[in-house]
């Protein structure tokens, strides 16, 4: 038999379907809410509304649990390689030999950028932040590639997937060599997806750039804990985007877009500005104390989740990498030290651990991208560069669902009723 739920309105009561997925809480189906009863639901935020159906990422925030298509990030993490992971997310299995050998190929295949996008960079301010130049070029994708913007056709859907993956580094590396006024490094294929990104960021023409096969595992790391977070606010966006119809490189763009915000991706940035300013152990109690302060409106950034009410899982891989880096490139950063005293400090102090705050994937990502070289500025572009295998994963989900419609929320109206026009010399 199956559950429903039972709703009292002001006019009748309804009795709604109760859906389960493998695991997880179950859903209300609220569909036929507004035909019956003429009211909609009240849900700012969406912290109660499951806008999809999916079967791509499964996430516990109270046991800190996250799963891709079954498999826990920390074994993905450990054993995996962002490659494989990417078609474990497109494809829903993990590849043979054969078949993971054939996507890295193709993959590789489509590195290159158009040539003439390199002018379209020119465009830009040389103190441009790497995030708008991501937004500005990957939106013109679709100005370059008309030969897979069709999105009901699958073949198109698959070589736009492909290109938006595999494009990625070489746009975000490009936008690092802009701003340091250097040239642009052309991809490589003999080298994996990440040796080629760093490759195409940190070599120049004069020299052959050799990959540290340490910081290339450590940045392959980084790259699967990004790559996908089931609904969060960028990839509902990107699903919003699409379900308009959009081709996929605008609905990437706007994907990029949102998560540029400091509530979001752009947290990792804010979260080594952070540390940087506290700068000694000494002043943390400060920092701490400004955070609980209700009239002020610091935060520690790289704490805290929306999901997450216990440690997130993708910390503590990034903790554990940051030791390995450092070793690796015999960094001594006193920031790694104030992170892991600022860390201590807060899960000892009441107010975190009443509003079940922890450390997010942010807190040490940054620490260790700023240990490879990487600027702040670009925290946030890697960031979008691995969310991409998620957002593509999930635009394909959702395109391919016979449940699909133009995503269209309803509201509240709280503005004034029906008035009348009056002429603007009678105000
Ligand atoms: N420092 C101090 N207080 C905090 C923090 C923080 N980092 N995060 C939440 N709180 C408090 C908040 O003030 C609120 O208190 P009260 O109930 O007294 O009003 C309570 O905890 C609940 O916070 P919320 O803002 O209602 O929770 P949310 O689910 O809307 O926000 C969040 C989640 C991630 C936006 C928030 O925790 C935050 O702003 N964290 C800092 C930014 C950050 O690290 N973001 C990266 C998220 S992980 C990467 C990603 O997915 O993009």
């Amino acid at each position: 038999m199956t559950d429903t739920a039972k709703l009292q309105t002001p006019t009748k009561d309804v009795e709604y379907p109760v859906m389960s997925g493998t695991v997880g809480p179950q859903v209300v189906d609220i569909r036929k809410l507004y035909a019956q009863t003429g009211m909609f639901t009240y849900d700012p935020g969406f912290t109660s509304t499951a806008s999809c159906e999916s079967t791509l990422t499964y996430i516990d925030g109270d046991e800190g649990v996250l799963l891709h298509r079954g498999y826990p990030i920390g074994q993905l993490a450990e054993q995996s390689s962002f490659m494989e992971t990417a078609y474990l997310l497109l494809n829903g299995e993990l590849p043979d030999q054969g078949e993971l050998d054939k996507f890295v190929y193709t993959i590789s295949r489509h590195t290159m950028l158009h040539e003439q996008l390199a002018t379209f960079y020119r465009g830009f301010r040389r103190d441009a932040h790497p995030m708008a130049i991501m937004c500005g070029v990957v939106g013109a994708l679709s100005a370059f590639y008309h030969d897979s913007t069709d999105i009901t056709d699958p073949k198109h859907r698959l070589i736009a997937s492909h290109r938006l993956i595999a494009k990625m580094p070489t746009i975000a590396a490009m936008a690092y060599k802009y701003s340091v006024g250097q040239p642009f490094m052309y991809p490589k294929n003999e080298l994996s997806y990440t040796g080629n990104f760093l490759q195409m960021t940190f070599g120049v023409p004069a020299e052959e750039y050799v990959v540290n096969p340490v910081v290339e595992k450590a940045l392959d790391r980084i790259f699967i804990l990004h790559a996908d977070h089931e609904q969060n606010a960028s990839t509902s966006t990107v699903r919003l985007a699409g379900s308009s119809g959009a081709n996929p490189f605008a609905c990437i763009a706007a994907g990029i877009a949102c998560l540029w915000g400091p509530a979001h991706g752009g947290a990792n940035e804010a979260a080594l500005n952070m540390l940087r300013e506290i700068g000694r152990p000494d002043r943390i109690p400060e920092y701490i104390a400004r955070a609980k302060n209700k009239d002020d409106p610091f935060r520690l950034m790289g704490f805290g989740h929306r999901v997450y009410k216990n440690y997130d899982p993708r910390a503590t891989v990034m903790q554990k990498t940051v030791r390995e880096v450092f070793e690796a490139l015999n960094v001594d950063d006193p920031v790694f030290e104030v992170a892991l005293q600022l860390e201590e400090m807060a899960l000892n102090d009441d107010y975190f651990i009443e509003k079940k705050l922890f450390p997010n994937v942010d807190f040490y990502s940054g620490v260790i991208l700023s240990a490879i070289g990487f600027p702040t500025t670009m925290f946030t572009a890697l960031f979008a560069l691995a969310r991409t295998v998620g957002w593509v994963a999930q635009w394909n989900e959702m395109i391919a669902d016979p449940d699909q419609k133009i995503g269209r929320p309803r509201q509240l109206y709280t503005g004034p009723t029906q008035r009348d026009y009056v002429p603007l010399n009678q105000r």
